[in-house]
């Protein structure tokens, strides 16, 4: 699985499971460019993976920052070879109490975000001749909590969008969707702060998965890389669940029950 003299764009890859996708293509020695919002975790986060790497601030909801980010990193490398479409933000609420800005924003990072970083990439993988877009779902595409009804609408629709990409740029342009279930992250540690009990949630969140705990971010950026690479070159337009078991089990929802 090697990337050498390919160019990897992680969104959002300065934190969580970006950056667990950034460090694997890096070890596997490709160029790898981080867009984020977050300057300074991102700019610390590709200093420490030293060369190949690559820092540029970008809000990935506007089109004309992705559009310069990606003609960046293109002269920077050359080209871009595979996009992980990783930026997402998680909020709490029903369909009832979201306010319209906020159904906006989420829809925009999570999902608008994807589709503008993936039709200013493409043309350059056209280009190239080859490609790959991933774009990061979750399981909440299949079996969802409740409350988070703007964020479970933008990870569905990426399942759609994965699609359309493999079924209108075949055979040269792949495209995949990624379904994790719960991975220890920023998102998820900020999400568990704020219930009344953040010990009791994360243990009941690790109890949802068979394998009795939650992914760690390089769990899923090696899926991500082998997916990408010669070896998952018959993957295409499908969303591929990394859930730890969660959800398959009728009854309770721990190994043990
Ligand atoms: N953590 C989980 O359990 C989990 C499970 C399934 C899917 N996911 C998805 O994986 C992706 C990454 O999640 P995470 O847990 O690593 O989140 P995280 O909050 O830990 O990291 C997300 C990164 O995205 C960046 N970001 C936010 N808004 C942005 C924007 N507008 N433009 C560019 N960058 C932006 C943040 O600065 C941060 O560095 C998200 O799409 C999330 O929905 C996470």
């Amino acid at each position: 699985m090697s990337f050498e003299d390919k160019t990897i764009i992680v969104t959002g890859g300065a934190k969580g499971i970006g950056a667990g996708c950034a460090e694997v293509f890096h070890r596997e020695h490709g160029n790898v460019v981080v867009l984020d919002v977050d300057e300074s975790a991102g700019e610390t986060f590709c200093e420490l993976l030293g060369d190949r790497a690559q820092f540029i601030k970008c809000d990935v909801s506007r089109e004309a920052e992705v559009e310069e980010a990606i003609e960046q990193a293109v002269a920077a490398f050359g080209g871009v070879d595979v996009l992980v479409n990783n930026a997402g933000i998680l909020q709490y609420s029903k369909v009832t109490d979201t306010l319209e800005e906020d159904w906006d924003r989420i829809l925009d990072i999570n999902l608008k975000g994807a589709f503008l970083c993936a039709k200013h990439a493409i043309p350059h993988m056209i280009e190239a001749g080859a490609g790959i877009v991933i774009n990061m779902s979750s399981v909440q595409a299949f079996v969802t909590q409740q409350n988070v009804a703007p964020y479970v609408t933008s990870k569905s629709a990426l399942i759609g969008l994965t699609r359309s990409i493999a079924v209108d740029y075949a055979p040269e342009i792949r495209s995949v969707a990624i379904c994790p279930g719960g991975v220890d992250t920023p998102l998820n540690r900020a999400a568990f702060q704020q219930s009344a009990d953040p010990d009791r949630v994360r243990q009941e969140t690790i109890d949802l998965h068979l394998v009795e705990r939650m992914a760690q971010p390089d769990d899923i950026g090696e899926l991500v890389a082998f997916i990408a690479s010669e070896k998952g070159s018959f993957i295409n337009g499908q969303p591929i669940r990394i859930d730890g078991g969660m959800g398959i089990k009728i009854g309770g929802s721990k190994k043990s029950e």
